[in-house]
């Protein structure tokens, strides 16, 4: 187990590549921090991080209120003592084209997808800096990379992550905290009409070397490994989990 011991706080980790992520981290040997706007403890990612025997504690927060988050990340030191690994990774999408965004729809992605992961990267950087070590995972995109049709406030928020990562990086580095992005493309809720609609799924399939969509489960070996030793001389990189869509 290469995670033996360590707390992984882990947002948007109610379903899909969080969820996903979630159960491989507490295989590897983590206690877990899940968060989420709606998880109880009834979720199935709860009581399967139970039955592996980890400790799991799930709180609702929404990330881009930033009260919620800093209230969370001092009862996690509270009850855990220490946070070792944030995978910042709690996200939405609300698309339309550049002339019809409407200012709600602009500035709810860039709340919650934007200031959500400042929030929870400023947080966790203290007492990872008195700790003197600690790994964030955030979540950037293909469309940060390549831009989008149709998702501008998605892809500037994705930017923004994009282009923090980096910043973060530079200035948590000296205090043995590294700061990392993935860039997943996999099925889950978020993508089930790129995937599966037949109106968009071939045109994101041509640009997809690999000719698929990953499973969830096929997205937190890579995190794993961002997270651990093994990766212990990288960062401020972005890892493309995509099948080669994007290749830096
Ligand atoms: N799927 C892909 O191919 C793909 C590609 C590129 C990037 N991404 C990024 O990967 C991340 C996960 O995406 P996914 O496909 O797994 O999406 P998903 O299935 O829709 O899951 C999103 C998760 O985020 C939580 N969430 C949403 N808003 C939140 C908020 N304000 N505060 C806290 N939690 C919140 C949701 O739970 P609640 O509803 O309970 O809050 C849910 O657990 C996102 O950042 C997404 O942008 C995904």
């Amino acid at each position: 187990m290469r995670l033996k011991g360590k707390v992984a706080l882990v947002t948007g980790g109610r379903k899909g590549i969080g969820r996903s992520v979630a159960l491989t981290l507490a295989r590897e040997g983590a206690d877990l921090v899940i968060v989420s706007r709606t998880i109880t403890a009834d979720d199935s990612v709860v009581l399967d991080t139970e039955k592996l025997g980890r400790c799991v504690m799930p709180r609702q927060v929404d990330v881009g209120e930033r009260s919620q988050v800093f209230k969370l990340v001092e009862d996690v030191l509270g009850h855990f003592g220490r946070i070792d690994i944030l995978f910042n990774n709690a996200g939405i999408y609300n698309p339309a084209m550049l002339w019809k965004m409407s200012e709600e729809k602009w500035s709810e992605v860039i709340r919650v997808n934007l200031t959500g992961v400042f929030n929870c990267l400023q947080a966790v950087a203290s007492p990872m800096m008195q700790q003197k070590s600690g790994s964030i995972i955030n979540v950037t995109s293909s469309e940060a990379l390549l831009g989008s049709m149709g998702q501008i406030n998605y892809a500037a928020a994705k930017g923004g992550v994009y282009a923090l990562t980096k910043s973060a990086a530079r200035e948590l580095a000296p205090y043995g905290i590294r700061v990392n992005n993935i860039a997943p493309m996999a099925d889950t809720d978020m993508t089930k009409v790129i995937a599966h609609d037949p109106k968009f799924k071939y045109k994101y399939l041509e640009r997809m070397p690999m000719g698929c969509f990953a499973q969830p489960e096929e997205i937190g070996p890579s995190v794993v490994f961002l997270a651990s030793e093994e990766s212990g001389y990288i960062t401020g990189q972005t890892l493309c989990i995509d099948g080669g869509m994007v290749m830096l």
